[in-house]
C-alpha cells in the first residue's frame, strides 16, 4: 500500500465490515480519518483502538439519509484538516422480498439510504474536491448486484443499479467539468461482513414492524438467503486487498469476485440479442 502520511480520508459506515477495514488500512499508511456511522458504539471503539496507535480521528454519529448531517460533517472533516482526499461513500444496507408484496417502506429506506445518501455525500464533498484543487477520488460502494440483477433482493438490486450509474455519470461529470476529482466504484459479491445484521439500526419511524409480510415463509426465505451465505463469502480483509490494490491502479470498475466475469459479459451479450434474465448461480 502507498504512503498516505500526507492525505485525509472520509468514510461513511466506518463502523462494521468493508468500512472498517478500509479505515484500519489508510490508518496504517498514515492517513488522518474522518468516520461517519449511525451505529454509536462500534465507531467509539473503532476510533479507541486507533487513537491508542496516535492515529487522528474525527468521527460523527448520524445517519446519511440526512443531507444536513452530511454537509455539517464535510465541513467539520475541512474545519479539522484542511482537506480531504478520498472520500468512501460506503454505508448501505439490504432487504429482501418479492417485489409485488415487500412492504412499499422497504424501498423507501434502501433508496433514501443506498442512493440518496450516496447522493449527500457528493453533493457535500464533491465541491470542495474540485475547490481544493488537488487530485482526489470519491469511492462509492455499489454491489456486483449494480451490474448483475440477482432474484432475492430487488430494493437492493435497484438501489446498486442506481448508486453504479450514478457514479459513472458523476465521473463523467467531473471529466467534463475539467476537476483533478475522480471517481471509482466498488462492486463486491458476498464479503463476510455484518450487513446482514443491518436492520438492527433502521429507524423505526421507517417501517412497521407488525407488518405481517415480515413473518411470511417468503420473507423469511428470502432473509436466510442472505445470512447463510454470509459466511462463504469472501473474508473482509481479501477483499479490501483488492479494493486497494485496483484504487490504486486507477480501476474505476473495482470487482472483487473475478468468477462473476462471465455472468458480466453474459449479460451484456443477453442485453443485446434481446433474451429474458437468467438466474446467476451463486
Ligand atoms: N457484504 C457484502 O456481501 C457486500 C456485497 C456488495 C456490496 N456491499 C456493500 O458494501 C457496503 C458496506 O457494507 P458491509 O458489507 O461492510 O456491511 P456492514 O453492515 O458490515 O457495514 C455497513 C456499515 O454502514 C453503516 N450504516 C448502515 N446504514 C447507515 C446509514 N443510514 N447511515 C450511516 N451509516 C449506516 C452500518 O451501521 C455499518 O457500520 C454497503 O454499501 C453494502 O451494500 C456489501
Amino acid at each position: 500500500m502507498q504512503d498516505y502520511s500526507t492525505k485525509v480520508v472520509a468514510i461513511t459506515g466506518a463502523a462494521n465490515g468493508l468500512g472498517k477495514e478500509i479505515a484500519r488500512r489508510f490508518a496504517c499508511a498514515g492517513a488522518r480519518l474522518a468516520l461517519v456511522d449511525v451505529d454509536a458504539d462500534n465507531l467509539a471503539e473503532l476510533r479507541t483502538e486507533l487513537e491508542a496507535k496516535g492515529v487522528d480521528v474525527i468521527d460523527s454519529v448520524f445517519d446519511v439519509r440526512s443531507a444536513a448531517a452530511m454537509e455539517e460533517f464535510a465541513r467539520q472533516a475541512y474545519a479539522t484538516y484542511g482537506h480531504v482526499d478520498l472520500f468512501f461513500n460506503n454505508a448501505g444496507v439490504i432487504t429482501v422480498g418479492t417485489m409485488w408484496e415487500q412492504p412499499l417502506a422497504d424501498w423507501d429506506w434502501l433508496l433514501d439510504v443506498n442512493v440518496k445518501g450516496m447522493l449527500h455525500g457528493i453533493k457535500a464533498f464533491v465541491p470542495r474536491m474540485i475547490a481544493q484543487d488537488t487530485e482526489c477520488r470519491i469511492i462509492d460502494t455499489a454491489s456486483i448486484a449494480g451490474l448483475l440483477t440477482v432474484e432475492n433482493a430487488p430494493a437492493y438490486v435497484a438501489s446498486k443499479f442506481a448508486a453504479l450509474s450514478l457514479t459513472e455519470v458523476l465521473d463523467l461529470q467531473l471529466q467534463a467539468a475539467g476537476a483533478k476529482v475522480t471517481a471509482h466504484v466498488i462492486c463486491p459479491a458476498v464479503v463476510q461482513t455484518d450487513l446482514d445484521n443491518c436492520l438492527r439500526h433502521r429507524d423505526p419511524s421507517t417501517y412497521d414492524a407488525d407488518d405481517p409480510y415480515y413473518r411470511t415463509e417468503d420473507y423469511i426465505r428470502r432473509f436466510e438467503v442472505v445470512t447463510k451465505s454470509m459466511p462463504a463469502g469472501l473474508p473482509v480483509d481479501a477483499a479490501v486487498d483488492i479494493i486497494i490494490s485496483e484504487l490504486e491502479k486507477g480501476t474505476f470498475y473495482i470487482l472483487t469476485h473475478p468468477r462473476y466475469n462471465p455472468a458480466i459479459t453474459g449479460r451484456t451479450a443477453a442485453i443485446v440479442a434481446g433474451t429474458h434474465p437468467t438466474i446467476v448461480a451463486r
